[in-house]
This record gives structure tokens, C-alpha cells and sequence, in this order.
């Protein structure tokens, strides 16, 4: 079985809105469901758990009934940080499944433009691969700089990728990797492949797309709207 785990659970600080940002609404839907749906739609993905705060699990189980969606077995509270909410998606997923061939596709609810190719791209390489991560190329020129005023370096841009989710794994590679981190000052990070890759795991690249954007600011609201070419569904 894969599962895709949609975390849900943030406060959108940068966003600047009383509503977290995967509940305000673009072109007639709330941006969470726009996320629900393309796993949803995607014959792959056996099952979803959606993780929020605890205050908008009613909110989610609404949508759910309205949007008639059938794959979405359970709507759990999440944590203080993402990688607390992942942790906490996780942990359902192992009470209620791990056999040796599951699978955890896990993604930012607030990226709602993922497609059927990057969702296929992921399960994909998961047949030969235990962690995976969907990534831009870099196509501007980079600058490192330290104190923000004065390059230290170019960057070679060939070389350099952005990360976004989907980011994927093997259920109990994933599983275990969160359950050493879990409590660990030093092992907090603000995406799991960051966890796996300090793991030492090997970390397979899929491309993704300049589309799957993360919204994160007001601008990305608008880029979104933008973007957006789905009707009311
Ligand atoms: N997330 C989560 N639980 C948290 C924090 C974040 O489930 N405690 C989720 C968000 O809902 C989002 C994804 O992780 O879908 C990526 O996080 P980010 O873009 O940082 O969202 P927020 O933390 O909500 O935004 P901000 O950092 O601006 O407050
Ligand atoms: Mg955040």
C-alpha cells in the first residue's frame, strides 16, 4: 500500500491570516482540498491521512463528506512543528498497517498544485529507492553570502535543486528515522528528507515542478490564482 500523508497542522504565520493558509480559499475551493484531491485522483495511492490542528479536524471531516472524497481513512491532530505533525501522521500510519511493502508519500497540504506526473514520478522511484525527494533545478544564479552584504561564493547552479514534496520513503525507514529524532534537540528539521539524509540514507532526486509551489506568502496566493486553471469541483 502507498499512503499519502498530508500534513495540515500550520499556523501560516507568513501569511499573515487569522485562517491558515490551506483553509483560505482560491478560485471557489479551499486550497487544502485542491491537495486532497490530486491523491485523491491518483490510482497509486491507496490511502490518506490528513494531520491538522485540532481545531480544523471538523473543518477537514466537512470536507471530506462535501467533496466526496473516498481515500482519506483518518483526520488527526498534528504537533507545534511540522516535523512533529509528520511524526504524528506517522504514528497512526504504524498502528494501523506496516507491513514490509507500504509506502509514505509525504506532503505540504499547503502545495496544492501537485501533479498526477510528480505523484507518479515518486511512487515510481519508491520501487527501487527507500527515500525519495521531489526537486527543482536552480535557474537563477546563487550567491552564498554570510552576513548578507557580500558574496562569499558563486554557486555552481548546475548542482544546485530546491526541495519541495512530495518527499517519499519506505514506511519503516521513514518510521524509524522520525522515532530516533523524536525528542532530539538537535535532530529538528524542517523536512524529512533533512531527517533522512542526516540519517545517511541515500536520497534518490524526481523532478518536480516550478508549478508546485509552496504558498507561503500573500504573493504565492496570488501566483496561485494565477496558476489555478481548475473550475469549482
Ligand atoms: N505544518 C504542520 N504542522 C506544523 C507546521 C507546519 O502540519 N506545526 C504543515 C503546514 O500546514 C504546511 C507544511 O507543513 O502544509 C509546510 O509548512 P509551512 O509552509 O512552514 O507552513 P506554516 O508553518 O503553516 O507557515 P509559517 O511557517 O509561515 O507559519
Ligand atoms: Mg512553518
Amino acid at each position: 500500500m502507498i499512503y499519502a500523508l498530508i500534513v495540515a497542522a500550520g499556523k501560516g504565520s507568513r501569511i499573515g491570516s487569522d485562517t491558515p493558509k490551506q483553509f483560505l480559499n482560491c478560485k471557489g475551493n479551499p486550497i487544502l482540498t485542491y491537495t486532497i484531491k490530486a491523491f485523491e485522483d491518483n490510482p497509486k495511492i491507496g490511502e490518506i491521512v490528513i494531520v491538522t490542528s485540532f481545531d480544523y479536524i471538523d473543518v477537514v471531516k466537512n470536507y471530506i463528506k462535501l467533496y466526496n472524497f473516498k481515500k482519506v481513512s483518518a483526520v488527526i491532530p498534528g504537533g507545534d512543528t511540522r516535523q512533529l505533525s509528520v511524526f504524528s501522521g506517522l504514528n497512526y500510519i504504524s498502528n494501523n498497517c506496516v507491513i514490509e511493502n507500504d509506502y509514505v508519500l509525504i506532503h505540504d497540504g499547503a502545495r496544492p498544485l501537485v501533479s498526477q506526473e510528480i505523484i507518479n514520478a515518486n511512487c515510481e522511484a519508491l520501487k527501487t529507492h527507500e527515500c525519495v525527494c521531489t526537486v527543482i533545478n536552480d535557474t537563477d544564479t546563487t550567491y552564498f553570502s554570510q552576513d548578507g552584504s557580500k558574496i562569499d561564493s558563486i554557486m555552481d547552479r548546475n548542482c544546485l535543486y530546491f526541495a519541495q514534496t512530495p518527499q517519499s520513503f519506505k514506511f519503516r525507514t521513514i518510521f524509524k528515522i522520525h522515532k530516533d529524532a523524536y525528542g532530539n534537540r538537535d535532530l529538528s528539521s524542517t523536512d524529512d528528507i533533512q531527517l533522512a539524509s542526516r540519517a545517511r540514507k541515500e536520497i534518490f532526486l524526481v523532478r518536480g515542478s516550478k508549478r508546485n509551489i509552496k504558498v507561503t506568502t500573500p504573493e504565492d496566493l496570488q501566483i496561485l490564482g494565477a496558476l489555478l486553471t481548475t473550475p469549482k469541483f
